[in-house]
């Protein structure tokens, strides 16, 4: 299906498959593999898991369809769009400031983003050298650990891997990685299921009680942190708050239909996280595995798998490749917001902006490196500086920005011209404006109170 008409001076992107691939790219990535397991693992299972699923399609959903309308209207970056929007409704242009917290939010998930990113990519070279054949849980352990304490390591693979995304945010998005991501995409997917049946054939009974870790509601387990961090995943997992859909959709063209679209993002982003956790813990039972392990599961676990299966060295090589490109696919969405806004408010030029905008984002990113070991004792609020900046984006600032776009979309824009954008008959429009006018915005202020408690 092709976008239609084209507006003047902004480009489009070329087709509705072509969007639907950069915004799934930027969703799904190290959030649906490396931390909806880990979280998932830490928080108990279930009532975590059940609790962020629910709040995909209630919350974000509906915010992931708002940010796109609100930028094919702005047409610019998210700081100009919330603006002109804002004052095209007969509104304050204080509303921009939905945007600026988005852009601040975007940067600072980029300095840790990039460490992990880097990670994954230095796992591609450790898997390739047959680290982990034979190997078990104690000795992929084993292997994380003496990695995490090694810092000259650590700083290689994190400054690779912003150097990657820097350079390809400083050439523009071109064609290379639009296609490169659909080659990685669906192999990315097709190895999980491969780990997935692997994990079914050798795990026998731990199988079945994964299955029921990660889905048997047991509502218990649920609190007010579980919800907020539910809450702040689900608005990671999407990019969501960080003005990023904002910027995609204004590169879209006006007969995209915005609903089946979020819809099927947000399906296939969901599709990701669950196929990687029934990847990860049935490996974590039958090895005597902690679920609680923290941000290093998948790189205990999937080595076991990768150590012991046929022709496991060569999937494992292929999965961290695959792994690294969803990453990179994710962080250059993080990166571009920055640029845009330096470039268009200082006389920098694109790669200058860039250049720049890498480099503190860099050290930013040593120190989150540094507190997996030698600043692991430095603490403010009782969290290291990478829980700290995991904490201040995902459970502060992005439920905010959203909160922020909700209201505005439900409270300030003019329903009649959403209802027929989105092309809602009466029965759906209703549904809409309850879930945006009050649900939504009383579930994320209840949420962040509670979860503040
Ligand atoms: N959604 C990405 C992921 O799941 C991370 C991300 C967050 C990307 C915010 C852009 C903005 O890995």
């Amino acid at each position: 299906m092709s976008t239609g008409t084209m507006k003047k001076s902004h480009s489009q992107w070329s087709s509705r498959m072509g969007f639907m691939l950069a915004a799934a790219g930027s969703a799904v990535g190290l959030g649906n593999i490396w931390k909806f397991p880990y979280m998932a693992g830490e928080m108990g299972g279930s009532a975590f898991v059940l609790t962020y699923l629910l709040f995909m399609f209630v919350i974000g959903l509906p915010i992931l369809v708002l940010e796109w309308l609100i930028g094919r209207r702005g047409q610019k970056n998210p700081i100009h769009t919330m603006e002109d929007v804002a004052i095209s409704e007969g509104r304050s242009k204080s509303w921009h400031w939905v945007g600026i917290i988005g852009v601040v939010g975007s940067f600072l998930i980029l300095s840790f983003y990039s460490v992990i990113g880097g990670w994954a990519t230095d796992y591609i070279v450790l898997s390739a050298q047959g680290t982990f054949e034979g190997a078990h849980g104690e000795v992929t352990g084993q292997i994380f650990d003496n990695f995490l304490g090694n810092v000259n390591h650590l700083l290689t693979w994190h400054t690779v891997f912003m150097f990657a995304t820097a350079s390809i945010v400083a050439m523009g998005v071109g064609a290379g990685l639009e296609r490169a991501c659909k080659i990685m995409m669906p192999g990315l997917g097709v190895l999980l299921l491969v780990l997935v049946g692997y994990a079914a054939y050798v795990s026998g009974p731990s199988f079945g009680k994964a299955f029921s870790f990660l889905f048997t509601p047991d509502w218990s387990a649920i609190n007010g942190t579980a919800m907020l961090a539910a809450l702040g995943h689900a608005f990671f997992s999407l990019s969501l708050g960080m003005g990023i859909m904002m910027a995609y959709g204004s590169y879209l063209g006006k007969d995209v239909n915005l609903l089946s679209t979020a819809r099927t993002v947000v399906i296939l982003d969901v599709i990701v996280a669950m196929l990687s956790g029934m990847a990860i813990f049935p490996l974590v039972f039958a090895n005597g595995l902690q679920p609680g392990e923290g941000p290093g599961l998948i790189f205990v676990t999937l080595p076991i798998a990768f150590g012991n299966m046929a022709g496991g060295t060569v999937l494992g090589v292929l999965f961290f490749i695959f792994l690294t490109f969803a990453a990179l696919t994710s962080s250059i969405s993080l990166l571009e917001p920055t640029v845009e806004l330096l470039e268009e408010k200082t006389p920098l030029g694109r790669k200058s902006a860039t250049i720049l905008s890498s480099l503190v984002i860099w050290a930013l990113g040593i120190a989150c490196l540094l507190a997996f070991n030698e600043w692991a004792d430095v603490k403010l609020f009782g969290k290291n500086i990478f829980d700290l900046l995991d904490y201040l984006t995902s459970k502060i600032m992005l439920p905010l920005t959203g909160l922020g776009t909700v209201v505005f979309g439900a409270w300030m824009m003019n329903q009649k011209r959403i209802r027929e954008e989105l092309n809602l008959n009466d029965f759906w429009f209703s549904v809409w404006s309850v879930l945006t006018r009050y649900i939504v915005p009383v579930a994320v202020i209840i949420i962040l109170i509670y979860g503040f408690l």
